[in-house]
């Protein structure tokens, strides 16, 4: 972030404390004009006159007042954004300062919602006139040629940014968050995003940034897909874009989520806040990632079909990720936080629905074996311990020194770091697990680490050069070590 930038935050840090602000609109309840349009602008400082929304490119409001910070909209970066570098231009709005919508902008809900710390949210969807959205793929929707999505946080009533995803072209999409002026006339594009925006904890993302989330899906759009429209409540519907005939493939039937309420609701939630990147299909998925929690249009008649399902309890079938999972929902800012980004406070209630899903898939698993008392013995170590060797794993920046918090320089070394000994170092201490558990190789981080997706910590970076055999030499060598006692 510039020093502009963060002037820019300064500004707004001095104005979110000011009272009386207009409520926010709340457009996904209305129709065309927000229901605060006629409000006056808000003056900054409690008196100043507002910043002319007509001349933004000159930066700031009247510099001769002395007594506060000013409003400066943020730099611009073309490399980063070169689209429109004010929202009233963006699309969404006719008259932004009168809050009049655009011709055919339609607000929306999704079923399930990002959470985003306390932020209040509105979403609206624009559709090029006359066209269609490719829906041959139920799963993967491809929308026309100019398609726009825009969503507004607002804290208290008052708007701090409004995000857009365009469809400039096929495969040109252009995102960026625009920030909303203390007077709420104006919002200008922030490629390089905002801290702490408006002097609440809400973080803007840069717009390097926006595509960690949104290349979820090839086109982009998060919440405008078929499960996430499928519902009852307000705004824009899956069912209204069916009779509308603006789907090119309707669904024959409302898509609906398995199970009471309740799990739906979990269902819902992990999709939305976590299935963005936790999806086997997502172009360019990360490797690291092995439990899955975004649901496939044609997997939803019952719990056990469902992607959450099939990856926690049927493929993993051990309780561990079940615990990861809770684990890392309830983490934030350790190395383990759930979702990575966006959001610094726990999600309470989304995580007691979460919990609540975990209980019931839980009791479908397999327990772990008790763990071992003390070490055991294992045979083949020297087989292991080269393994590792070839792999560079005891060079000096892994754990050829203490540095990586483990050392072995031989065999014998490597069988006493490892076996029988509990798990340590930030991510892992609290999870239970022993490096190798004798005999147990499926909850031996050694060998789980040697996986994608370990339920704690990153896969072990050698691991990318290691060999299905070699990873099985791994498991068999830990498979064939002998408890102690036996
Ligand atoms: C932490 C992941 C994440 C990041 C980072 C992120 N988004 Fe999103 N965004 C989502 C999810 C999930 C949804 C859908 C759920 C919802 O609307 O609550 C969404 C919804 C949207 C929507 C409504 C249309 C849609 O795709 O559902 C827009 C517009 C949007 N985001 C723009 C942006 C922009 C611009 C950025 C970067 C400045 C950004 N987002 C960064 C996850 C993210
Ligand atoms: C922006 C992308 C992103 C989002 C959103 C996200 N994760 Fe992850 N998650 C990752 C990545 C990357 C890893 C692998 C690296 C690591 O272990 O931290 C991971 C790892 C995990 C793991 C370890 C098992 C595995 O699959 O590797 C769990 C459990 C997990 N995430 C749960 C969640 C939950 C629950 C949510 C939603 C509340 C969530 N994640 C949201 C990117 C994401």
């Amino acid at each position: 972030v510039t020093r502009r930038a963060q002037r820019f935050v300064m500004a707004l840090s001095f104005v979110a404390g000011c009272t009386g602000t207009p409520a926010a609109n709340d457009a996904a309840n209305g129709g065309a004009v927000l229901p605060d349009s006629g409000a006056p602008p808000l003056l900054v400082d409690g008196g100043h006159p507002p910043i002319d929304a007509g001349q933004p490119d000159t930066g700031s409001a009247d510099a001769g007042h002395a007594s506060g910070p000013v409003f400066e909209p943020p730099e611009q970066r073309p490399d980063l954004f070169d689209g429109p570098a004010l929202l009233s231009e963006a699309g969404l709005y006719s008259d932004l300062a009168a809050g009049t919508l655009a011709a055919g902008v339609r607000p929306y809900e999704p079923l399930a919602q990002l959470w985003a710390d306390t932020a209040e949210k509105a979403r609206w969807l624009w559709l090029p006139e006359g066209t269609q959205i490719d829906t041959s793929d139920m799963d993967d929707w491809v929308f026309p040629v100019g398609t726009k999505a825009f969503k507004e946080f607002a804290r208290d009533g008052v708007r701090i940014e409004t995000r857009l995803v365009w469809k400039r072209g096929e495969g040109d999409w252009p995102m960026v968050a625009y920030l909303w002026n203390p007077e709420q006339t104006e919002a200008y594009a922030a490629p390089l995003g905002a801290i702490d925006a408006a002097g609440t904890a809400h973080d803007v993302p840069d717009a390097t940034r926006c595509i960690e989330c949104h290349q979820g899906r090839a086109d982009r759009l998060l919440g405008p897909t078929a499960l996430m429209l499928s519902h009852q409540g307000s705004g824009l519907k899956l069912a209204d874009l069916s009779a509308e005939g603006r789907l090119s493939d309707p669904p024959v039937a409302p898509l609906v989520l398995p199970g009471d309420a309740a799990t739906q609701q979990a269902l819902g939630y992990l999709h939305a806040n976590c299935g963005h990147c936790h999806d086997p299909e997502r172009p360019n998925a990360d490797r690291q990632i092995s439990v899955y929690f975004w649901q496939r249009a044609d997997a939803l008649a019952m719990l056990e079909d469902t992607v959450t399902y099939r990856s926690l309890v049927t493929d993993k079938g051990s309780p561990l990720w079940i615990d990861a999972v809770l684990q890392r929902m309830a983490d934030r800012g350790g190395p383990q936080q759930m979702p990575p980004l966006g959001t610094e406070a726990v999600d309470d209630a989304g995580l007691a629905l979460v919990e609540a899903l975990m209980a019931q898939l839980r009791a479908d698993v397999p327990g772990l074996p008790p763990p071992v008392a003390g070490t055991g013995s294992c045979a083949g170590t020297e087989a292991v311990f080269q393994i590792f060797t070839d792999a560079g794993c005891r060079s000096s920046f892994c754990h050829g020194s203490e540095q990586g918090g483990l050392s072995f320089g031989s065999a014998e070394e490597l069988h006493a770091a490892m076996v029988g000994v509990d798990a340590s170092g930030e991510a892992c201490a609290d999870v239970g697990l022993k490096r190798v558990d004798p005999g147990a190789p499926e909850q031996s981080l050694l060998l789980l680490k040697l996986r994608p997706g370990p339920p704690c910590g990153k896969i072990m970076s050698p691991a990318e050069s290691l060999t299905d055999a070699q990873i099985q030499t791994v498991s068999d060598w830990i498979a064939g070590c002998v408890q102690p006692g036996e």
